[in-house]
């Protein structure tokens, strides 16, 4: 194992544990939701609460903690450089629309990200009681069995992820599942983008796809389908493009090449 291994591995396992801690702490709030204040962000389907700022707070004080030099970026509060060479990216809860609305498709995604690419992913589901989990050459599991994509299934015989938000008109949305139904796929959403990665690594999506994502939002899941086997449309890691908006596509290598060529049709 070289030094930079080493390095991995410990914030590897660091990842698993904060993320169950924070998933803990994230599903105490959703159990009293009624309390909660709900704000919105952009329009009135961006929502947010105490608990997306609570649970952020507590990764980033807990990394900082421990790895003072890492960087750190999370939905809420944004971006602190590092000089380690790893950054956390972090989403303290994905799928706050279903959270907000008390469906439990929601998780908390923790990645970490080296010279650019994901080299850690883990996502845990607090209401299912999954943790999915990944790095860099260790594979991906699903409560610790691994994962490992099936070829034989296919657009045509499984089910693809389709998400979409404002930043997209509805007339290209239309089009994407009017292009996906035209080749015989068919769709689903669950309002989390980042769990609809981790089920295509988990094989029970053949691919996802969203116009328009954040680096919080497919990272961890990015790692997580890529150690399955599976194939990733190129997502800025570092640089003047990283805190920006990007097409994000995962998918069986099955299918990769159809969920592309969909995309560049729809641009
Ligand atoms: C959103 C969810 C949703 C996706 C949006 C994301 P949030 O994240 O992943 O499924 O369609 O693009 O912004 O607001 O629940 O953290
Ligand atoms: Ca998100
Ligand atoms: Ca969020």
């Amino acid at each position: 194992m070289t030094v930079n291994d080493t390095a991995l591995a410990a914030r590897f396992a660091l990842a698993k544990m904060l993320a169950a801690e924070a998933g803990a702490m994230a599903l105490d709030y959703f159990n009293r939701r009624d309390t909660l204040v709900i704000e919105t962000k952009r329009d009135l389907q961006d929502v947010v609460s105490i608990a997306d700022r609570n649970v952020e707070t507590f990764l980033k004080g807990r990394v900082a903690e421990i790895y003072a030099n890492d960087g750190f970026l999370g939905e809420e509060f944004g971006h602190d450089e590092g000089s380690s060479g790893f950054t956390w990216v972090v989403d303290p809860i994905d799928g706050t629309a279903p959270f907000v609305n008390g469906m439990p498709t929601w998780c908390v995604s923790v990645a970490i990200v080296r010279e650019g690419e994901p080299v850690v992913g883990v996502i845990h589901v607090p209401c299912s009681d999954e943790l999915y989990a990944s790095a860099l050459g260790f594979g991906s599991t699903l409560n610790d069995q691994p994962l490992r994509l099936d070829p034989a299934r296919n657009l045509q015989n499984a089910m693809t992820g389709i998400g979409c938000n404002n930043y997209v008109t509805p007339q290209r949305v239309g089009a994407i599942i009017a292009g996906l139904m035209d080749r015989g796929g068919n769709f689903i959403r669950n309002g989390s983008g980042a769990l609809m990665l981790a089920y295509v690594a988990a094989g029970r999506l053949v691919g996802y796809y969203e116009p328009h994502m954040r680096a919080w939002d497919c990272m961890a899941g990015f790692c997580l389908v890529r150690e399955a086997g599976g194939k990733t449309l190129h997502f800025p890691g570092r640089g003047a493009e990283f805190l920006n908006g990007h097409p994000v596509l995962a998918a069986n290598p099955s299918c990769y090449d159809e969920l592309l060529d969909l995309h560049l049709r729809n641009l």
